[in-house]
């Protein structure tokens, strides 16, 4: 029997989205439908997920923070005890309260939360932070995670 999960993800330079893939290709689970909600013309994305569908959301962090736009779209998305994984990106900086953060936004929107997560991967705006990352440490870690 085949596993699905669905991905949803708010990931401008694409290092969220490799680590969720990375996640996945750990996992006994196939993907079924992919959201990229990083793009202007999925601002108004919704759905309302079904009790058996399970869910692995990822965003990066901004200042330590869950960003703005990730946040307000994420807020329309709802589950029916639907099963959610939380995974961040960060550039080796900080990432203050934002897993705190991200998990109190996806908290009682109908979604069990069964894992959350955060890695570190090369910083987008700071280029001598994250040099190299993720490194084979970093993916033994993805692989546990998994
Ligand atoms: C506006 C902005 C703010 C950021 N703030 C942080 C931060 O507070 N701490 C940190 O470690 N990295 C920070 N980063 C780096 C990103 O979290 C990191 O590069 C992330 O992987 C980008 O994800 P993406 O490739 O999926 O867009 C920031 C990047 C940007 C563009």
């Amino acid at each position: 029997m085949n596993n699905y999960l669905k991905l949803i993800y708010f990931s401008p330079t694409d290092s969220t989205k490799n680590i969720l893939y990375k996640i996945v290709s750990g996992m006994n689970y196939n993907i079924d439908e992919e959201f990229n909600l990083t793009d202007y013309d999925n601002k108004n994305y919704e759905n309302n997920f079904k009790e058996n569908e399970i869910i692995l959301l990822g965003t990066p962090v901004y200042g330590g923070r869950v960003p703005k736009i990730a946040k307000d779209r994420f807020n329309r998305i709802k589950g029916n005890n639907s099963k959610i994984i939380l995974v961040m990106t960060y550039g080796g900086v900080h990432y203050d309260d934002s897993l705190k953060e991200f998990y109190e936004i996806m908290n009682n929107k109908g979604f069990i939360i069964i894992g959350i997560g955060i890695f570190v991967v090369k910083h987008n705006a700071i280029k001598s932070m994250g040099i190299n990352r993720p490194n084979d440490r970093d993916y033994d870690e993805i692989k546990f995670f998994s």
